[in-house]
């Protein structure tokens, strides 16, 4: 006879082996955090039981000083790094539980703006760009328009042909940006997105990505400028040595 075994607290959350999670799951979340910790070397935490939520379409800004966890957050989400413990739901996938094949195909569906850019410096402008169309196997024809419109909105038309390093440190900034948002991701997950631009490019570059919010990709800004959190009004989540001390919603629920 079988013997009864009691489920534990966490092997409810257990996915079956597509990396679906069985447990029950906010229809509108975009991304799940259930108990995370990271921990890189042994007895220092980077990220320490962090449970958050994010709806379809919210955007958020991940906030706190420098060391606090911010990338490993964001790192986490698109499955470069493992958590230690905890769960991640992204996209309805269990993301510790997916196959080497189904990383990449869930990676598709996020743009990532990294805090260093990582533009391929051999590649034009146009080609770091369109990279992320070349591996959707999108038409060679309607790539280059969704990249020229891209770098167009970015301001950065004109720069198609350069190579990164050959731009200042602002302009590979929007490089960066524009390879995150042109196969219009259902996450944009930036890092500091615009830590390198002056303040006029700065309020312009954030409504662009607020935008993307407004239609339906979810959105998280890591940044250290405040300025920009009071002046956009959006929900703000604040890390502090790895955990979340604030989870500060604008008043009336708005996304
Ligand atoms: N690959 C790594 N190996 C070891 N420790 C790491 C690694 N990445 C980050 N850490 C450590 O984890 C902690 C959180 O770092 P993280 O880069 O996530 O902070 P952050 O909030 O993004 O900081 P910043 O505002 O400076 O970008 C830090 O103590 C950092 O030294
Ligand atoms: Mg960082």
């Amino acid at each position: 006879m079988k013997r009864f075994r009691p489920l534990s607290p966490r092997s409810w959350f257990r996915s079956d082996s597509a990396g679906v999670p069985t447990a029950p799951t906010r229809a509108d979340a975009a991304i799940q955090m259930y108990h995370c910790s990271k921990s890189y070397l042994a007895g220092s935490f980077a990220l320490r039981d962090v449970s958050l939520e994010f709806g379809r379409g919210e955007f958020a800004f991940l906030t706190g000083p420098s060391g606090a966890g911010k990338t490993t957050l964001l790192e986490l989400l698109f499955g470069a790094e493992h958590p230690s413990e905890g769960q991640i739901v992204v996209l309805g996938r269990n993301i510790s539980r997916l196959g080497t094949a189904a990383v990449p195909r869930l990676r598709r569906r996020i743009g990532v703006v990294f805090q260093d850019f990582k533009l391929l410096p051999r590649l034009t402008v146009e080609e770091n760009v369109a990279l992320a169309l070349d591996v959707l196997g999108t038409p060679r024809r309607e790539a280059r328009a969704k990249v020229f419109a891209t770098l167009k909105q970015l301001g950065l038309q004109h720069r198609r042909y350069h190579h990164p390093l050959s731009l200042s440190g602002g302009e590979q900034q929007r490089v960066a940006i524009a390879r995150a948002l042109v196969n219009e991701p259902e996450i944009l997950l930036a890092d500091e997105p615009t830590g390198n631009l002056d303040a006029d490019l700065t309020l312009e570059i954030m409504d662009l990505v607020v935008s993307t919010a407004l239609r339906g990709t979810t959105v998280l800004v890591a940044t250290h400028a405040l300025s920009l959190v009071d002046r956009y009004a959006k929900r703000a989540v604040r890390l502090e040595a790895g955990r979340v001390t604030e989870d500060h919603r604008p008043v009336g629920g708005a996304a």
